[in-house]
């Protein structure tokens, strides 16, 4: 990314305050819309910008994922989440992320040998999965374990150390598939099954989640391709919440497993990433076509709190790529599972049907997002609602560390600290108890 003073073709925008001029930068992104340069906005007009929610404001540099909202584009280091979805692996997806560039034949198989090789968790871990309830939801388990890995892994939590840091980007791509398949037996109380590393990465998950000790289990390699899929559509999504949050906690120097857990907490919530476990309740609650039209009613009033779960996004005002392939993989394996007429994909689409044709969906623009069919696959492959967010946890972990590692290597980086509109009483003075 260019700034003014590499790029003469750059120009600068022009803010008046009362009898001031201020002079902007804009800075030239490779792709996307201009930026306005406001760090020194503060010093020069003693003045804040407001923006809650970050609608207009660019948080940080960054030449991994670009999101184009209006076309419906999602590129990870350029290239476009159809192609890899169709032409490349998960695994192949987390070294573009991380590095910048696709493997070479060598590269990917020295990457895959090393990622494999972390797979195993401390076994101590396995008696701190003990001090959770049983009945944990998954998420919050995972919110414990991971964050504990700064307990378990201190010789890669020395930010300033660049091996350090690469031992724990693998250390937790390889590890996440382990501790979610884990939290997961935990919670339905069968043994835990260790990692196996003649498995391919989405293979071995699902016999982490689905094998037991006491029977032999093959994974299906036409649903491994479809989870293979799944992890690498949420592989990344730029300045999101969650990528924020784990930048945020980062910014303070913070090690990268209390980051990638800082990371898992906000994801939980229903507005991002628990909503692909939100989605599927809902359909379930609809459960018959004939139901469609009165939560469609529900979604537009305002005063109902309801909303559609899978519908709508800050970025997309067309529809979510990732949704699209994700449509395709559930028809897929559904199909193969002799499940194509499943009730649950029959409300998903006719609701995408009738919400597509309404007025108040196209006026705002929100259309399908990435959850709206990945709750049906998941369902499908048997897992709970209450393991996709956690699949979703495990699948973005590669984005959230690749981010985060871009940001350390950032010269520039300062500790994240917005500013506020202060609405509170001005100074006043204490009041004794006796006179209150
Ligand atoms: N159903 C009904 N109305 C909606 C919905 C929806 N799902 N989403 C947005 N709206 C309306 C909203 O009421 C508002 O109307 P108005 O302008 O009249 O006040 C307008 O659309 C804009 O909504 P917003 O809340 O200002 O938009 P946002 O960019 O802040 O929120 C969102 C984006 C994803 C949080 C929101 O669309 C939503 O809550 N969707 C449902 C949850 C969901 O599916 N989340 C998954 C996102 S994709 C996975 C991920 O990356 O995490």
């Amino acid at each position: 990314m260019a700034d003014t003073k590499t790029n003469p073709e750059a120009v600068s925008a022009k803010l008046s305050l009362g009898d001031q001029t201020i002079e902007l930068p804009v800075m030239r992104p490779t792709v996307g819309p201009d930026v306005l340069d406001i760090r020194k906005l503060y010093a020069q007009g003693d003045v804040f910008t407001y923006d809650p929610g970050f609608t207009s404001t660019a948080a940080c540099e960054s030449a991994i994922t670009y999101i184009d909202g209006d076309k419906g584009e999602l590129l990870y280091r350029g290239y476009p989440i159809e192609q890899l979805a169709d032409k490349s692996t998960h695994l192949e997806t987390c070294f573009l992320l991380l590095y910048g560039e696709l493997p070479t034949a060598a590269q990917l198989a020295d990457f895959t040998e090393r990622v494999t090789k972390h797979t195993m968790v401390h076994e101590q871990m396995h008696y701190f999965f003990r001090g959770f309830r049983r009945d944990s939801h998954p998420m919050a388990t995972m919110v414990g374990v991971v964050g504990a890995m700064s307990a378990f892994y201190h010789d890669s939590t020395d930010i300033a150390d660049p091996w350090q840091r690469e031992v724990a980007a693998i250390r937790l791509i390889a590890k996440l598939p382990t501790i979610a398949a884990m939290a997961y037996k935990y919670s339905i109380g069968q043994p835990f099954v260790y990692p196996k590393n003649s498995l391919d990465y989405a293979s071995n998950f699902l016999n982490m989640c689905f094998a037991v000790p006491a029977e032999d289990y093959q994974v299906n390699p036409i649903l491994a391709k479809a989870m293979d899929r799944i992890m690498m559509l949420h592989a990344d999504h730029e300045q999101n919440a969650s990528t924020s949050t784990v930048r945020l906690a980062g910014s303070s120097g913070a090690n990268p497993f209390a980051c990638i857990a800082a990371g898992i907490a906000c994801l939980w919530g229903p507005a991002h990433g628990g909503a692909n476990q939100a989605c599927l309740e809902m359909l379930r609650e609809i459960g018959t076509v004939d139901r469609i039209p009165e939560y469609v009613a529900k979604a537009k009033d305002k005063n109902s709190g309801f909303r559609l779960m899978g519908f709508g996004h800050r970025v997309y005002k067309n529809f979510d790529p990732r949704a699209k392939v994700m449509k395709e993989s559930a028809d897929e394996v559904l199909n193969l599972l002799g499940v194509g007429n499943n009730p649950l994909l029959q409300v998903a689409k006719e609701l995408e049907r009738i919400a597509l044709e309404d007025e108040y969906f196209i006026s705002k623009k929100l259309y399908p997002n990435v959850d709206f069919y990945s709750g049906i696959i998941l369902e499908a492959m048997g897992f709970p609602t209450s393991m996709f967010t956690p699949i979703f946890a495990l699948s973005r972990t590669v984005g959230w560390i690749a981010q985060w590692k871009e940001m350390i290597a950032d010269p520039t980086q300062k500790i994240g600290r917005p500013r506020q509109l202060y609405t509170g009483p001005a100074a006043r003075d204490y009041v004794d108890l006796r006179h209150r």
